[in-house]
């Protein structure tokens, strides 16, 4: 059984009290909704890669309820100090070194001697782990290779009966999992593309920051720097591509009764689709990030749809997130005119 929390004092108290007995509890945060079990202890933490079926050598989030608790785990540099102080709580993760290897189970850190520390906006979520008084760990609260959840309804569908509770705080605002900067290395490095763009963090540390723009790809034999990317990622059941604006009219000549269409509300507007086959992205980068994982989900649930059709962005801003979301989901599949 799978407890539906609230965020009322008690019901955080409820979850902390799970915490401490070694349970798991699925937490909101502003950009996606996650796994929580305490980040030291090693049992806690593999009944969080049992419930996700997450294959072990993909390291975890740890969440912190503040820079206090972070400076109990890591190493911080001038970077780290100037990026949390600027962006914490907030949807930056920084990977940082250990005060020492052991510091953390092996589990959390797939064997590295960094961890991905994050400080989520929620206060509901920062309550919670200060009330523990233990950071916790924060995957994303789906099943591995599925897209991220960004309600607690999602949360449940995934995981009803695989974890002990779900705090329910509404939907999630971002809708994108957070930017990861790696700071272990010499030159500040884009890890995964989130809210927080390089080149906001290239203002706050005054130095230059990699951002590889294209999709990182792993070649065969050699470790990815983020663990994660390497796997099938936010992919539906069914089969998704994506489309350009510009060639809206086309599409609309050749869809099948099987497709569906999601694209922002002008652009949706010219297909003209009952409601089961469309889903608008509505004005903006901002809307269609926080609609994306929401709509893939809901698409998976309808026997009629086949295939998925997703208007592309512009990789600006967090149109470079929903782009990098979006391209995994399709496995690089667009639609081009013959
Ligand atoms: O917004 C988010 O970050 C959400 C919410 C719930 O906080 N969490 C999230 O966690 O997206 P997850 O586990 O789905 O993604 C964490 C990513 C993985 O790709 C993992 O490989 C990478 O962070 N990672 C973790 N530790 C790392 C490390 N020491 N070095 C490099 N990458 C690491
Ligand atoms: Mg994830």
């Amino acid at each position: 059984m799978t407890l539906l929390l609230h965020t009322n004092d008690q019901d955080i108290q409820r979850a902390a009290d799970i915490l401490a007995k070694g349970g798991v509890v699925a937490f909101p945060t502003e950009t996606v909704y996650g796994i929580g079990a305490d980040a030291t202890k090693s049992e806690p933490v593999d009944k969080v890669f049992a419930a996700k079926k997450r294959p072990h050598d993909n390291p975890l989030i740890v969440t912190v309820s503040d820079d206090q608790m972070l400076r109990r785990f890591a190493k911080l540099d001038q970077r780290a100090e100037k990026l949390i102080a600027h962006f914490w709580p907030g949807s930056l993760t920084l990977i940082l070194p250990l005060l020492d290897d052991e510091i953390l189970p092996s589990n959390v850190t797939a064997g590295l001697s960094t961890a991905a520390f994050r400080n989520p906006k929620s206060q509901v979520t920062r309550n919670l782990i200060s009330l523990f008084n233990n950071p916790i760990v924060g995957p994303s609260a789906n099943l591995s290779t599925k897209p991220s959840t960004t309600t607690a309804a999602h949360v449940m569908h995934d995981m009803a009966g695989r974890i002990d509770a779900v705090i329910d705080d509404g939907p999630s605002q971002i809708g994108v999992e957070s930017t990861i900067v790696d700071l272990s290395v010499p030159d500040a490095t884009i890890l995964r593309p989130g809210a927080v763009t390089a080149d906001e963090i290239a203002a706050v540390i005054g130095e230059k920051v990699i951002d590889p723009s294209s999709p990182i790809t792993v070649a065969k034999g050699v470790a990815p720097k983020a663990p994660g990317m390497k796997y099938r990622h936010y992919a539906p059941s069914k089969e998704v591509i994506i489309f350009q604006a510009e060639d809206a009219e086309q599409l609309k000549t050749v869809l099948k009764p099987s497709d569906a269409v999601l694209a922002l509300t002008d652009i949706l507007a010219k297909f003209d689709l009952p409601e089961e086959r469309s889903w608008s992205l509505g004005q903006n980068a901002d809307s269609a990030a926080e609609e994306l994982f929401s709509a893939l989900r809901a698409f998976d649930d309808r026997d009629s749809v086949q295939r998925i059709y997703v208007q592309g962005l512009a990789k600006k801003g967090i149109g470079e997130a929903y782009m990098n979301r979006l391209e995994k989901s399709a496995g690089g599949q667009h639609f081009h005119l013959e």
